[in-house]
């Protein structure tokens, strides 16, 4: 049975870059209308007229997922252009990277963990409700390995990952008599845009950028459809027995022991 999304109603964070871009494509393709939350206008705005004119059923609304204002309102303006939500990923993040812990300022201790967690908290808290009533929900939180393992040199971003496979189980436990699943999905590295004006601010970039890969057992990075396709199977119903675990889509790197 191939994974379908026909009459389903989804939220994409950050779905004007990277992975959450590639999510939302992928589930407009899957039959499903997509509102595609973003901080970014330019960007998510052109993404959207894409996607409408490409025959799918879009929409895009200015969201920060730190402001519970700004969710309540992303999530209402959903309801009354597409339909009620029935899926959400919560997929927009920022990374940190931070070589000296004790130089984290509050200001930027704040900002992690406001977008990282308190995003994912606010958007869940705003679409549970309808998939209360419903009795039917799928919530993708995307983790990272950073939630796993600790990866020198990227505090507090690591601290705010482990969070969300904690807010995952916690959410799946208290909403699984509803029938609303909540899974996370756990990236290792993976090539979007960013990643690549990221090498390119290097001396090196392709060395870099293989260096990384070579920290997988598969000894390559990750690619967006890579990630897409395990959020399909998440948000789906072919996952359906599925709710508060980790899947972790990293070409091995958990797996490997670094000293
Ligand atoms: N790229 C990777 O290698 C990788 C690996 C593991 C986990 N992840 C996780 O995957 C998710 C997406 O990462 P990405 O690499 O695609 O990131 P990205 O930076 O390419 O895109 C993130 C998107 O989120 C949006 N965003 C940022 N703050 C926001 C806010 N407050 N409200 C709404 N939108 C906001 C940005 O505008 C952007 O469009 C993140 O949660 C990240 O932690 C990424």
């Amino acid at each position: 049975m191939p994974a379908n999304l026909e009459n389903q109603i989804a939220i994409v964070t950050g779905g004007a870059d990277g992975i959450g871009c590639a999510i939302s494509q992928l589930f407009c393709k899957q039959g499903a209308r997509v509102c595609v939350a973003d901080v970014n206008a330019e960007m998510g705005e052109a993404f959207v007229h894409e996607l409408n004119a490409n025959g799918y059923k879009a929409i895009f609304v200015q969201t920060d997922i730190s402001s519970s204002d700004s969710v309540q309102k992303m999530v209402s303006a959903t309801a009354s252009k597409l339909g009620n939500p029935t899926i959400l990923v919560n997929n927009a993040g920022i990374i940190w990277e931070n070589p000296d812990l004790l130089d984290t300022s509050e200001e930027d201790w704040r900002r992690s963990f406001g977008v990282n967690v308190d995003g994912m908290w606010n958007c869940s808290k705003a679409v549970i409700p309808y998939m209360k009533e419903a009795r039917s929900g799928s919530i993708v939180n995307v983790g990272s390995v950073h939630g796993f393992k600790i990866v020198r040199g990227h505090f507090p971003y690591a601290v705010t990952k482990h969070a969300v496979t904690g807010l995952t189980k916690n959410l799946a436990v208290e909403f699984g008599e509803f029938n609303i699943r909540v899974n996370a999905l756990c990236p290792g590295m993976i090539e979007t845009p960013n990643a690549f004006k990221w090498w390119a601010s290097m001396d090196d970039p392709e060395g870099c950028r293989k260096a990384l890969g070579e920290l997988h057992p598969l000894k390559r990075n990750g690619t967006l459809d890579e990630i897409a396709y395990p959020a399909l199977f998440l948000a789906g119903p072919e996952s359906s027995f599925m709710t508060g675990q980790n899947l972790i889509v990293d070409g091995g790197r958990t797996s490997v022991y670094h000293d």
